[in-house]
C-alpha cells in the first residue's frame, strides 16, 4: 500500500479537461448546482475535504458558497489548472495519494465525486481511502461518493466489451475484468485534423454493499443511498450512486 499510483491526469488531460456545457454536460450548471448545494448544506459549519480535488469543478462553487475546501490530487497538471482560476487561493491542496495522504485539522464533510473512487484499483486501495477518510472526519461528519455502477446486466454472457459513446467526435468503450472487478475505459476522441487522439484509464468498479462494508470497516455507517444528486430514488434499474456514510463512535 505504500506505493504511488500512476498518474493518469497528466499535461495532455489537464489541458483539456474543462469543457463548456455544451461539449460535456457534467461541466453544466444544471449538474453541478445539486452537487454543490447537496455537499453544502452537509459541510454545514464545518470544512470540506475533497479526495481528486482535480481543477476544481465542484471545489470552486463549493467555496464561493462559503464552505471552507481543502483538496488532495495527485496529479500537479490538474491541480495548476484549478490554480489558474481567480479565487482558488481560497481552496488548500496537498498533492499526494488520496487512499494515504494526510491533512491538517478534522472535516464535517469529505467527498469522491465523478467516478473517482474507481481511480484507486485494488480492493485494500479502497479500504484504506475510507480509513484515511474516516480518520479526517468529525464524530458524525459525512461522506459522500458519486459513482457509476457496472453495466454488468448489459455485458452478454462471456463478453467482455461494453460501447458508452459513439458518434462522430467521440467513441469510448469499456473493457470488464468481470473475475477481477477491473474495468478500461477506451477513448478516442477526433482532433482538429480528423485524426483520433486514444487515451485510456484503469479502474476497478465498485458495488453499493461492498462500498458499505468499506465505511463499516473504516468506522462509518450508511445514512443515504440515492441515484442522483436531486434525491432521486436507489432502484434496481438505477446506473449511478449517491451514498453518504457517517462517521460514528469517537
Ligand atoms: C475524474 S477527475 C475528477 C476531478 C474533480 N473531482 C471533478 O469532479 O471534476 C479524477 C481526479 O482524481 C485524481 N486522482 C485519481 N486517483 C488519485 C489518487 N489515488 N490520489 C489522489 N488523486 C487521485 C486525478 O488526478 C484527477 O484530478
Amino acid at each position: 500500500m505504500s506505493d504511488v499510483p500512476e498518474n493518469y491526469f497528466g499535461e495532455e488531460i489537464a489541458a483539456e479537461y474543462d469543457k463548456t456545457a455544451e461539449h460535456d454536460p457534467m461541466f453544466a450548471p444544471e449538474a453541478i448546482n445539486p452537487v454543490v448545494d447537496f455537499l453544502a448544506e452537509l459541510a454545514g459549519d464545518g470544512r470540506a475535504l475533497e479526495l481528486g480535488i482535480g481543477t476544481g469543478r465542484i471545489a470552486m462553487p463549493l467555496a464561493e458558497r462559503g464552505v471552507a475546501v481543502h483538496g488532495i490530487d495527485l496529479s500537479e497538471e490538474m491541480v495548476a489548472r484549478l490554480r489558474a482560476k481567480p479565487g482558488s487561493e481560497e481552496i488548500g491542496v496537498t498533492i499526494g495519494d488520496f487512499a494515504t495522504t494526510k491533512v491538517d485539522g478534522t472535516f464535517t464533510l469529505a467527498y469522491l465525486v465523478y467516478n473517482t473512487i474507481q481511480n484507486l484499483t485494488t480492493q485494500d486501495a479502497q479500504v484504506a481511502c475510507f480509513q484515511n477518510v474516516a480518520a479526517h472526519l468529525e464524530p458524525g461528519g459525512c461522506f459522500v461518493i458519486e459513482v457509476g455502477l457496472p453495466a454488468l446486466q448489459r455485458l452478454p454472457f462471456g463478453e467482455t466489451i461494453r460501447p458508452f459513446a459513439l458518434g462522430e467526435t467521440r467513441l469510448g468503450f469499456d473493457t470488464y475484468d468481470v473475475a477481477n472487478q477491473g474495468l478500461v475505459s477506451h477513448h478516442y476522441t477526433r482532433t482538429a485534423d480528423g485524426t483520433f487522439k486514444y487515451s485510456w484509464g484503469p479502474f476497478r468498479y465498485v458495488w453499493p454493499s461492498e462500498l458499505d462494508l468499506m465505511a463499516r470497516i473504516a468506522g462509518m455507517a450508511p445514512r443515504e443511498r440515492w441515484s442522483g444528486w436531486k434525491g432521486e430514488p436507489f432502484t434496481s434499474e438505477s446506473t449511478k450512486l449517491v451514498a453518504v456514510w457517517e462517521k460514528t463512535g469517537v
